[in-house]
């Protein structure tokens, strides 16, 4: 795969996405014009991953005012429409942050506020790429191995996920620009499979040898010694540090935590929300119960089970050894909180 990657892109007056629900076997763009199709599309998961819907959702702002003038909306119809991209999805605060910081340039007019989406767009890529050298800096300080690192992952941050580049994946990346990565661990991510779905696609595209393997698989592969370091992404990030991502994430922290391996958090500091104290106050988003009771469609499950689907767990900041940002990493399980020094 190429830098150029784009989950999200403007295309003048429309949003093209690739449509991540239909990856790997097919790769198709979805064209979002208007405000319904982009909360559909944020919420069905076409485009995914905190900081890509961080990007859509900047976009969105435009898509919104567009929409306005060709229907003549009222500006509170306008904050209503722009209300709703914002609430499409609760946990990643990437989208929130997104929107708002576009919605605050709307009295400029369109092309300010397409500026401001694109610099949301420009500063993810700049921070994934400034987070893979201080990923992999670290990582290569602090494992003693020599040879090349063997890497467990969990869901999907690569280009799909951002603006471009990658967060944890992205981490992974620079390693392997170094010849320094002998396998990635890549959980196949339960219950909609983007570890198996599009992490591997990104590997496959970056030839990075790798595994996939069931999420259930993740605790003893590290505890076996098969693994020298996780690390994965985050939706949001308390001043406390700990960190709400896709579930199954808590229990890759406690395996790495019960077997002294680094347990690395990357995001950029727009994923760290100082204003939420801790883990207990992120919404973590409950989905549709169909997602665990079926597989492709066909119930798997007993009629008269409830199904338990819970998008996102909180892994408690005393579990996250490094908090990797654009800026540096924080060693929050030594002591350094988001909320002390921003990330
Ligand atoms: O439900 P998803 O696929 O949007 O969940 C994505 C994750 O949990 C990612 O790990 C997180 O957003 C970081 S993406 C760089």
């Amino acid at each position: 795969m190429s830098q150029e990657l784009r989950a999200v892109q403007w295309t003048g007056g429309e949003l093209a996405l690739i449509d991540q629900t239909v990856l790997p076997h097919r790769t198709e763009i979805l064209r979002v014009e208007n405000v319904d199709g982009l909360v559909d599309a944020i919420q069905r998961l076409v485009v995914r991953g905190a900081p890509a819907i961080g990007a859509a959702g900047a976009y969105g702002v435009a898509l919104a005012l567009l929409q306005g003038e060709r229907e003549g909306w009222s500006a509170e119809r306008l904050d209503a429409e722009i209300a709703r991209i914002r609430a499409a999805r609760p946990t990643a605060v990437n989208l929130m942050v997104g929107v708002d910081r576009v919605a605050a340039r709307l009295a400029e007019g369109l092309d300010t506020v397409l500026a401001e989406a694109a610099a949301v767009q420009r500063e993810d890529v700049e921070a994934n790429r400034a987070m893979g050298v201080h990923g992999a800096d670290w990582l290569l300080k602090r494992v003693s191995a020599d040879r090349p690192l063997r890497l467990l992952t969990h869901c999907n941050t690569g280009a799909l996920a951002t603006a471009g580049w990658g967060t944890a994946l992205g981490v992974i990346r620079e390693l392997h620009a170094r010849g320094l990565v002998e396998v990635v661990y890549a959980d196949e991510t339960r219950p909609l499979l983007q570890g198996s779905r599009l992490t591997a696609w990104e590997l496959v595209q970056e030839g990075i040898p790798h595994y996939v393997q069931a999420d259930g698989a993740a605790a003893g592969t590290i505890l076996r010694g098969e693994v020298d370091a996780a690390i994965v992404g985050a939706d949001r990030i308390a001043a406390n540090g700990d960190t709400a991502n896709k579930v199954g994430t808590v229990g890759v922290a406690l395996a790495c935590a019960d077997a002294g391996i680094p347990f690395l958090v990357a995001a950029p500091t727009t994923t760290v929300d100082v204003g939420t104290p801790d883990g207990s106050a992120i919404r973590i988003e409950l989905r549709g119960e169909d997602e665990v009771l079926e597989w492709g469609g066909i119930r798997t499950a007993p009629t008269g089970s409830r199904g338990h689907n819970p998008a996102f767990d909180v892994t408690p900041g005393r579990l996250v050894t490094g908090l990797v940002t654009e800026r540096g990493v924080l060693e929050v399980a030594a002591g350094e909180l988001p909320g002390d020094r921003p990330a």
